[in-house]
């Protein structure tokens, strides 16, 4: 794991391996303290030397004062490399996530790559931190204040021969059974962001159902779980500390027992009794430190098997080397089109197969839930066929440069999203170098320069997060506006014109017609009055097309599609 992610460090290298070498200056002084507090009371003080104590007094103090500001330096530069490795991990985990396809986001869900590039990148900060702090101090304290504890008393020291090994036995059993604690309590915080986020991004659906109550439960539980797997987790840590401090007690009274006789009896001497017992205390400390920072490494590997995760994931649609950057014509093929969503067992497309000629506008209607959307979606890879090719202008899209598809081949997705900025922003998105001239020619074709004019700010207008201060139908005129921006040979609308009322859905077809008269559209829609005038129709059924013509044709050849358009007949008629 530490192989995997070393690499991040590498701009931090200085930092990471300065900071643990002048901590150890700070161990030495540390350990020199005590000695010289056993120099004052066996020296200074057995001989009543007042100038002496005040020598070596002075000495202590600096010795602590240079030893503070060093302390202080390391840490700063054990922060700088925590947090500097932590925002490296995050910039490249979410840089990967932008690769990421459709299917690759079907199975790692957007509210576990959040919490994965905040929560866990952070954890991952701060134990590297104390990493470089505490797993080297403590250490180094530890055995250099052994080394004088067996020095000043080799046989009192043997007491450290019995503690030490309980205190590891007891440190490890505690992290055998916390190890799975910490990597459910970050699935835990997964499950609170998806809850979280489904409900918040849809609290006005959840208002208007008045499912408050409903949302406000299903939270509550899992925050009663993440607090529950917390507690027990943190339960059995602080057990751990005061049967720590049980030991240190236990061992310090034991010198005491022992030491004390020996001073009586004239083997050892005062200064020395109370240096041992400071180098005692020095020793438990560090035990009690390494012990606390492998319980937070426990929590840290948690978290870095998580990024890890992310960062391995192999975006599994990538771009072919020297992939054709020009698509020719607005051409499309379907050969034998099978394909599976990653997590679902059974075909959402069976056998498709059809051709549409580049400048035909074609319309494709069916059911919901017939597979309308996915169709549309191989064109421009958002997911790959399972089997069977896909071909535009004659080329397999696998052949092509993926941004260079997706510039050509331009969809409307239905769950369009408008993102915070102006409306000049959103435009630009489908053509980073357009002037305002050409993106007033796409508002109005997508009859959407009718209300951006009457706004004082005009393309300055600014645009909520997800859109949300336009109504439904504005912004599906505004997205159709971004992918015009794109001059796509292929234009495909899944749905975009459900919230516009007739006659506008007819004068932005009418535009269509009229000005994009080279481009293949592919116009997915509910109402059969949307796609009657197209050259083709697909009308698809439970994955599979059922018939294919234009709507003369298919009154006499379809029985699905006499059926919606007498429906909608009805609907109209009553
Ligand atoms: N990301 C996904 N993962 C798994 N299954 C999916 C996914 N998206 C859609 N499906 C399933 O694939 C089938 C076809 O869905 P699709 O969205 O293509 O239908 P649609 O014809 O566009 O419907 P609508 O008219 O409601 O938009 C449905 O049964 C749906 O449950
Ligand atoms: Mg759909």
């Amino acid at each position: 794991m530490i192989k995997k992610l070393l690499p991040y460090m590498e701009k931090y290298k200085w930092q990471a391996i300065l900071s643990p070498i002048i901590i150890i200056i700070d161990v030495m002084g540390d350990i020199f303290i005590p000695y010289l507090m056993s120099l004052i009371v066996d020296v200074g003080i057995a001989n009543q030397d007042l100038s002496y104590i005040f020598k070596i007094g002075l000495l202590m103090i600096s010795i602590t004062i240079a030893a503070t500001i060093i302390a202080i330096f390391s840490t700063r530069l054990g922060a700088e490399a925590g947090f500097g490795f932590a925002s490296e991990i995050r910039r490249e985990a979410y840089k990967k996530i932008q690769d990421f396809s459709f299917a690759n986001l079907d199975e790692l869900h957007t509210s576990t790559l959040i919490t994965r590039i905040t929560n866990d990148t952070n954890t991952l900060g701060q134990v590297t931190m104390m990493t470089l702090r505490m797993a080297v101090r403590s250490p180094f304290l530890l055995i250099f204040a052994l080394i004088m504890a067996f020095r000043i008393n080799a046989s009192l020291a043997r007491v450290f021969l019995v503690v030490i090994p309980l205190m590891v036995i007891g440190t490890f059993l505690v992290l055998k059974k916390a190890r799975p604690l910490f990597d459910m309590m970050q699935s835990r915080v997964d499950d609170i962001n998806r809850v979280i986020r489904e409900n918040l991004i849809g609290i006005r659906v959840v208002k208007s159902f008045n499912r408050q109550d409903y949302a406000e439960d299903q939270f509550k539980e899992k925050n009663d779980n993440l607090q529950a797997t917390s507690l027990e987790a943190i339960s059995l840590i602080v057990t751990v500390m005061p049967l720590l401090n049980l030991l240190v007690y236990s061992c310090i009274l034991a010198v005491l027992w022992f030491g004390g006789a020996m001073v009586v009896e004239g083997s050892m001497k005062k200064g020395a009794l109370i240096s041992f017992i400071t180098y005692i205390m020095q020793i438990m400390m560090s035990l009690m430190m390494l012990s606390n920072y492998f319980m937070q490494a426990t929590r840290g590997a948690a978290s870095a098997k998580r990024i890890i995760e992310v960062l391995e994931t192999e975006p599994d649609i990538v771009s072919p080397e020297n992939g054709i950057t020009l698509v020719e014509d607005g051409s499309i093929d379907f050969k034998n089109v099978c394909f599976k969503y990653p997590l679902s067992s059974e075909l959402a497309l069976k056998d498709i197969d059809f051709s549409i000629a580049s400048g035909e506008r074609v319309g494709i209607i069916g059911s919901t839930g017939s597979s309308k959307s996915t169709l549309i979606q191989l064109i421009p890879r958002l997911y790959d066929a399972s089997r069977g090719q896909v071909l535009v202008a004659g080329r397999d899209v696998k052949d092509y440069d993926i941004k260079a598809l997706r510039d050509q081949v331009s969809v409307v997705l239905q769950t369009n999203t408008l993102f915070s900025g102006t409306i000049r922003d959103n435009m630009l998105w489908g053509d980073e170098g357009a002037d305002d001239e050409k993106i007033i020619w796409a508002l109005k074709k997508a009859q959407a320069w009718d209300f951006v004019k009457d706004y004082e700010d005009g393309l300055g207008h600014l645009v909520e997060q997800g859109g949300t201060n336009f109504s439904g139908g504005q912004r599906q005129r505004l997205s159709i506006a971004r992918s015009l921006m794109k001059n796509p040979k292929v234009l495909i609308l899944d749905d975009s014109t459900s919230a516009v009322d007739v006659a506008t859905d007819a004068k932005i077809r009418a535009e269509f017609k009229k000005d994009l008269a080279g481009i293949t559209t592919i116009i997915i829609a509910q109402r059969v009055s949307s796609v009657m005038d197209a050259d083709k129709i697909i009308v698809m059924e439970k994955g599979q097309i059922n018939a294919m013509g234009n709507h003369d044709a298919l009154l006499e050849t379809s029985q699905v599609y006499k059926e919606i358009y007498s429906s909608q007949q009805k609907g109209l008629a009553s």
